[in-house]
């Protein structure tokens, strides 16, 4: 067993090396300028497949981007893509159905912004489809699709400051979406009791091997490999040390304890000004897909006003902990979908996505 005091010298070092090496690293302009590229303004009359570049920009569980697009002139269908599951953490495909809803929403907002309003149907189903009817009509720019390219998952300490009555209320409207309530906590006292929740699904979590595993498969250490998959977790982009994979690999397995990421948790959501909650009126991926849109929304709407978010999702992604969390809430017979922190802080590395030609099927 490794001391404390060794872990911390370790951890110091691999923080330095990571920190040293960042702006050395072979590929990481390369990472730079492919991400700088996937975010690149539009052109006045886009081809569709741009609206599908820009659909790809939103939120997803692990980065997996679990979607595929069927492009037709008039409309593009949205497809999960259940090989790309993270089977332990979701085994329901609901975090598949909610990251489809944050690509609808992505792809509604820019598909307006060029002449295309548009009018979205969910298909139900065994595997439950997005159909998006794109007429022609007039431009309607909006800042929630100037923020697309700028929004993204930052996991790092905010700076502990209130947001004013106006942002909470943008948020808030942003939000609104049939089917789908949001609940605010911003007081300390509630923050504690979510933590809490955050705190014991975390350590479920980490206990879980599979689980761990299943992370760590969609770590991407290097920009070389960030690169090479164009999917996943890459280091930068939650603020931790870039690193040679198999030394990635050693760290993690080294210090990704219980005890250090609840140590995290606790700074992020006591830096945080608030956490909101999403929950869809029924536990189905029509409503999934409808949280989906709906925390879209929020993010760009909290983005356009100079605002973070990040997931703290682990009191709804295990299960028994959720029934508690659904009782804390007073909504025992519903199921939270997304717990959401927010707040001020400075923007960290984006993600990468992979080429649209990936992700387009036959045409209809
Ligand atoms: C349904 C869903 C669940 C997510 N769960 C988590 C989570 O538990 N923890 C986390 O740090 N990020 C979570 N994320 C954020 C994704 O990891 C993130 O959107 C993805 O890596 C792409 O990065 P970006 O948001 O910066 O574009 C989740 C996103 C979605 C849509």
């Amino acid at each position: 067993m490794l001391s404390r005091r060794t872990l911390l010298i370790l951890g110091a070092s691999a923080v330095a090396l990571g920190g040293l090496g960042y702006a050395r690293w072979p590929r990481l302009n390369a990472y730079n300028e492919e991400v700088a590229r996937q975010r690149e303004a539009l052109a006045n009359a886009p081809e569709l497949a741009e609206l599908v570049r820009y659909a790809c920009l939103a939120a997803n569980g692990h980065n997996t981007q679990p979607w595929m697009f069927r492009v037709d002139s008039q409309q593009i269908d949205i497809l999960p893509d259940l090989t790309r599951g993270t089977e332990v953490v979701d085994p329901d495909h609901h975090h598949i159905f909610v990251s489809l809803g944050c690509a609808a929403e992505n792809l509604v907002l820019t598909a307006a912004a060029h002449g295309r309003p548009a009018d979205v149907e969910i298909m139900p189903g065994a595997e439950t489809e997005i159909h998006v009817a794109l007429a022609r009509g007039g431009t309607q720019s909006s800042q929630l699709y100037d923020a697309i390219p700028l929004r993204q998952s930052t996991r790092s300490v905010y700076d502990g400051q209130a947001l004013s009555l106006d942002d909470m209320r943008a948020l808030e409207i942003a939000a609104q979406e049939d089917g789908v309530e949001v609940l605010f906590f911003t007081d300390a006292e509630q923050r504690e009791a979510i933590l809490d929740f955050v705190v014991a699904g975390n350590s479920q979590q980490i206990r879980d091997p599979a689980f761990v595993a299943e992370l760590r498969e969609w770590l991407r250490f290097s920009p070389n490999e960030a690169m090479t998959t164009r999917d996943g977790l890459f280091s930068a982009c939650s603020g931790n040390p870039v690193l040679p994979n198999p030394l990635g690999g050693f760290m993690f397995d080294r210090f990704f304890t219980e005890e250090a990421e609840n140590d995290k948790y606790r700074d992020h959501i006591r830096s945080s000004a608030g956490i909101a909650v999403f929950i869809g009126d029924r536990a189905d991926p029509e409503h999934w897909i409808r949280v989906g849109r709906s925390f879209e929304r929020f993010a760009l709407q909290a983005t356009a006003l100079g605002i973070r978010t990040a997931h703290v999702n682990q009191p709804v992604e295990v299960e028994s902990i959720r029934l508690e969390f659904a009782n804390w809430l007073g909504q025992p017979d519903a199921r939270p979908d997304l717990v959401i922190r927010f707040g001020h802080a400075p923007a960290l590395p984006m993600s990468i996505r992979r080429p649209v030609e990936d992700v387009m099927v036959a045409g209809v």
